[in-house]
């Protein structure tokens, strides 16, 4: 083929499949235009954004209980040019807290309640064409008795906190406004690692009538297209069933392998629509006696309780701290985690299925737990909006593979009304959406009033912080165990406060509400915790209270108000706690060596112990040079010297450990006074 002919050929080629292109996704998350909403001065001061965006995340740490909770208003204008005459434009956004109002040029579009799941508006008969067009998201967080949280112990930062997207369509699509899910559900049934049933449903919103076709393809990580086919549609759902022989399984972190599922709708050939969505094959159960169970085989599920909340930024995280997030949960070595209390963005729960993290998600249903504040109230319009923010969770969700329980509330209180009749309609809406995955729940009501709600339960349980020796939570799980045996119950959250700058050379339990939380205590916490709740394989989950400080208005303990300072990182990110690593020596077979204690580097006591974490064989001591002996750790990978006398002043505590030709080393400068 000449090359002028070839040229004529790649510009007709391009044309057409530009006209037939089909759907565009484009990002609307640079150049808002903010205020707040009680400014009405005739010349209103705006302020130039980004999103993800909230306006209270300077609020936090200055014991501000009454943060700024009421309306912000955005704006921003697009230019919608004439080629999308005849297209469908849908405005989709990630997440707004708590109430959006969105318009276009002035008009109203519509309102959504819930500040954590996504929604999906058409605005293709609000635009002007060839020309700008203005949006206004109106965003409410105030305090209001029928948008959940009611209440809870984290502040519900305002604004646009999560992605916005302008969707481009033809007239006929595959539908975006299915509870703003991507309009393609893929259910797994009878799975094993010999075959494995999938029935894909598509839903479509066809504008006018046609002889359209769907092509629904399974492919393998590799590309490979492993089973397809084609059908005419006949309505606005196409239900395509398919079985694969030999399915390489999701195996959570060990091998968490992913399928995508890609379906194309068409018209004459001439494509369009198509969505693509991965998915990883795997089955799961839970055994009230023997703990989780994944592909068949157990698996200690252990893990962190994670809000999504940053310094600087409140729960307005970027992908890029979504990632740094999972680098150190890997790090950490966790099997799962506890969404919690609200759905989290989407980035991360593709973050946790690539990573083979199990995942328990849940709607922000939360008491007030020990504080004050509304408990369940039936208040008109809760249980629809409940149940509106589960739907939208689970249809938004329902391909993610590492999703396994949806939980349907955190701490409930019974002094109000009572809410096992709503919960039992809200556990049947769930087992009605989605029967493949159990549903959960978090208790910290030691009664078995909550037993019937949920297939499985977890406990919220402090020994050793807000009450009781760490030493009873073996005691406590024991004796909950023996009154229901037939109750698989879990480990929903357990920690203790810690502050990096505080330290203690006397091991006791602080006053949990007090401004001392030396990080010696919260290090003691989890290792007497650990040990107990290891020991106990029927707790079928385990989940630390908490992944990172976060900011929580009713707080003003420890070393900073308005901080929860349970984490095992700091508030910024920056500093890891003595207990992340002892959880990372627990979770994370790679080669590691940890002098514990490090920040406690003023001394009054000359004769102490030197404790260090590590996964290697053994390790040698030097107190300022001079060997100490060799430890060998025990099987908590944790090595103890005692009885070391300290000189007065600087004293260099050195750890080595050998493994093959690696040596690896870690040091810290302890003063004696
Ligand atoms: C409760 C509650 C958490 C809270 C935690 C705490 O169990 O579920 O939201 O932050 O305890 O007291 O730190």
């Amino acid at each position: 083929m000449s090359n002028k002919l070839f040229l004529y050929f790649l510009l007709f080629f391009y044309s057409f499949s530009s006209f037939s292109q089909n759907r565009e996704i484009s990002s609307l998350d640079q150049d808002w235009d903010f205020h707040f909403g009680y400014d009405v001065q005739k010349k209103i001061v705006t302020e130039k954004v980004n999103i993800p965006h909230t306006w209270n995340a300077d609020e936090v740490k200055v014991g501000k209980s009454d943060y700024y909770r009421a309306v912000g208003e955005y704006t921003k204008t697009i230019s919608i040019s004439d080629k999308y005459k005849g297209k469908r434009l849908f405005l989709r956004f990630e997440g707004v807290n708590s109430v959006a109002t969105v318009l276009i040029n002035q008009k109203t579009v519509g309102e959504h309640q819930g500040g954590y799941t996504a929604f999906c508006f058409e605005i293709t008969d609000f635009l002007k064409y060839g020309e700008n067009n203005l949006i206004t998201v109106l965003a409410n967080n105030s305090y209001n008795y029928s948008v959940l949280p009611l209440s809870g112990d984290f502040n519900v930062y305002g604004g646009i906190h999560r992605s916005v997207s302008l969707i481009v369509t033809n007239a006929n699509c595959i539908t975006p406004l299915d509870y703003a899910s991507p309009g393609l559900y893929i259910t797994q049934k009878n799975v094993s690692s010999k075959s494995a049933e999938l029935e894909i449903k598509t839903k479509l919103s066809l504008k006018n009538t046609g002889s359209y076709s769907l092509n629904t393809s399974v492919i393998d990580r590799d590309g490979k297209v492993i089973a397809q086919k084609n059908s005419v549609i006949s309505g606005n759902e196409q239900i395509e069933n398919f079985t694969i022989n030999q399915p390489h399984l999701w195996n959570g972190r060990k091998d968490p392998y992913l399928y995508q599922v890609k379906v194309v709708l068409s018209e004459n050939q001439n494509v369009l629509d198509e969505v693509i969505q991965k998915t990883g094959l795997r089955f799961f159960n839970v055994d009230p006696e023997k703990g989780f169970f994944l592909n068949g085989q157990y698996l200690d599920l252990h893990g962190v309780c994670r809000h999504q909340d940053l310094e600087g930024k409140g729960s307005a995280l970027t992908k890029e701290d979504h990632e740094k997030d999972l680098q150190m949960l890997n790090e950490l070595g966790v099997t799962g985690m506890r969404l919690t209390h609200y759905p989290h963005s989407e980035y991360f729960y593709e973050g946790c299925d690539k990573a083979g993290i199990v995942l328990w998600t849940e709607i922000p249903l939360v008491g007030p737990g020990g504080y004050k504040g509304a408990g369940y109230i039936n208040h008109p319009g809760l249980h629809a909006h409940a149940k509106q923010l589960m739907t939208e969770l689970i249809r938004q969700h329902y391909n993610n593979p590492s999703i396994c329980f949806w939980g349907l509330f955190n701490e409930l209180k019974l002094d109000y009304d009572d809410p096992v009749p709503f919960l039992k309609e809200l556990n049947a809406l769930v087992k009605k959406e989605d029967p493949s995955r159990l549903t959960t729940c978090a208790s910290f009501l030691d009664n078995d009033h909550f037993n019937q709600v949920s297939d499985i339960i977890g406990w919220n349980k402090y020994f050793g912080w807000y009450g009781g020796p760490p030493e009873d939570m073996g005691k406590w799980a024991d004796d909950m165990h023996g009154k229901f045996p037939q109750k698989a119950i879990g480990i929903s959250e357990y920690g203790a406060g810690a502050s990096v700058k505080q330290h203690t050379e006397k091991l006791e339990a602080p006053k949990a509400s007090g401004k001392f939380h030396p990080e010696e205590w919260q290090t003691y916490y989890h290792e007497k915790n650990w040990e107990q709740l290891k020991a106990r394989p029927f707790l079928w989950g385990k989940f630390i209270w908490v992944f990172r400080d976060f900011g929580s208005s009713i707080r003003f303990e420890g070393d900073t108000v308005g901080i929860n300072d349970k984490g095992l990182i700091t508030y910024d990110n920056r500093i890891k706690k003595d207990a992340f690593y002892y959880y990372k020596a627990n979770w994370n077979p790679e080669p590691m060596l940890y002098l514990v204690e490090r920040r406690d580097s003023i001394r009054t006591n000359p004769v102490t112990q030197v404790k260090v974490y590590s996964t290697l064989p053994e390790a040698e001591l030097f107190l300022n040079g001079k060997s100490m002996g060799k430890k060998i750790p025990n099987k908590y990978k944790t090595a103890i010297w005692e009885n070391i006398n300290l000189a007065k002043g600087k004293n260099e505590i050195k750890v080595r450990s050998k493994q093959g030709k690696k040596i690896m080393e870690d040091t810290c400068i302890w003063e004696l006074k």
